[in-house]
């Protein structure tokens, strides 16, 4: 069988790791696997390179970023390009095709298996908001990342008496904010899922100061917003896929406690930090065996399906299952978080 693959979308710890592990397991059974560049655009211009399992691809289980290339293709380039993708998929004589991606190229895997193509697609993203799987890799690297810097804040904080807003990735969700603020002992994290009350964010952090604390840690996810009508915020533009761009919640947030209550503020972003450089062990063991996994549906024919975590399973889902909507942090988590705030 001869297997292709390629990863779209924002890059993510672990995705070297998936690479690898369908490489591996794909020679395992006699088959090769063919890699596209830089995402759909890749397979769209039949950018391709043969993978070989080598030393190479062996050595690549620990490092960031992909050896293939990302991007990002407009859903609208993309459907357009169906009858390209089928010839240059021919050409390649790829029999299964595996896309490594979050929700949006799920997606579009799923376009592809709708217009006959068999694909296994594997979830990723450090947003952790892919549906039907518990986690995504990536995740964890990216918590632990947040969860260094914000336990790095807590001591400057301290020392200088100040609030800190420090804003983490989560463009619709708030699960690295909960989580690395969780594991940090914020007294604060604001979430997508949960607009929140600027009046009230001060009133915790006044009630902390009244306590005898002198210091605060708030977590934002860049994507939360203030409630209707609590804070101006300007309209957010979109950029030329659709997605929201950020304008500083951090630094809003900053300037708004600093003018409401007697102290000073600063504010952090932590960016694309999050997404660079090694995975966690976690995640390099989730990245292999959804790419074992999803190697194995292939090589047994088991096509149009995504690789997920259930509980301490990989299970194979179906692709209505995966998109269409984000898995948000539910209520009660955030309920728990809450408790510990102040
Ligand atoms: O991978 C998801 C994500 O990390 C979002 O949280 C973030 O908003 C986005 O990617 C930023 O990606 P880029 O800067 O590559 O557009």
């Amino acid at each position: 069988m001869r297997i292709a693959t390629l990863t779209s979308g924002g890059d993510c710890p672990g995705l070297n790791a998936v690479i690898r592990g369908i490489v591996r397991t794909a020679a395992e059974y006699g088959s090769t696997v063919v890699g596209f560049e830089d995402g759909w655009q890749g397979l769209l211009e039949d950018r391709r390179v043969q993978l070989y399992d080598d030393d190479f691809i062996d050595r690549i289980l620990s490092r960031g970023g992909t050896i293939l290339g990302t991007g990002r293709l407009h859903p609208d380039d993309f459907k357009a390009g169906i009858e390209q993708i089928k010839a240059n998929l021919e050409d390649a004589g790829i029999d299964c095709l595996i896309p490594i991606g979050g929700e949006g190229t799920l997606k579009g895997a799923k376009f592809l298996a709708d217009n006959g193509i068999p694909v296994v697609g594997v979830p990723k993203t450090i947003d952790n908001d892919v549906n039907g799987t518990d986690y995504t890799f990536g995740f964890d690297t990216a918590v632990a990342v947040a969860t260094d810097a914000i336990d790095r804040l807590h001591t400057t904080a301290e020392s200088h008496d100040r609030v800190m807003i420090v804003e983490v990735m989560g463009r619709h969700v708030g699960w690295i904010a909960l989580h690395a603020g969780m594991a940090s002992g914020a007294h604060d994290i604001l979430i997508p899922e949960h607009p929140f009350d600027i009046e009230e964010v001060c009133k915790k952090m006044a009630r902390r100061f009244q306590l005898g604390e002198k210091y605060g840690i708030i977590v934002v996810a860049e994507g939360a917003l203030p409630k209707e009508g609590t804070l101006e915020i300007a309209d957010r533009e979109v950029d030329q896929f659709g997605h929201e761009k950020f304008q500083d919640i951090s630094g809003l947030i900053a300037k708004e406690i600093e003018n409401r209550l007697d102290t000073e503020v600063r504010s952090t972003v932590l960016g694309h930090i999050q997404r660079g450089g090694t995975p966690t062990a976690f995640d390099r063991v989730l990245a292999t065996r959804f790419a074992v996994n999803a190697t194995k549906a292939c090589l047994r024919g088991d096509f149009n399906k995504v690789v997920a975590l259930k509980g301490q399973e990989i299970e194979l889902i179906d692709f209505e299952e995966a998109v269409g909507t984000l898995k948000e942090v539910p209520d009660y988590r955030y309920a728990t978080a809450q408790n510990l705030f102040g």
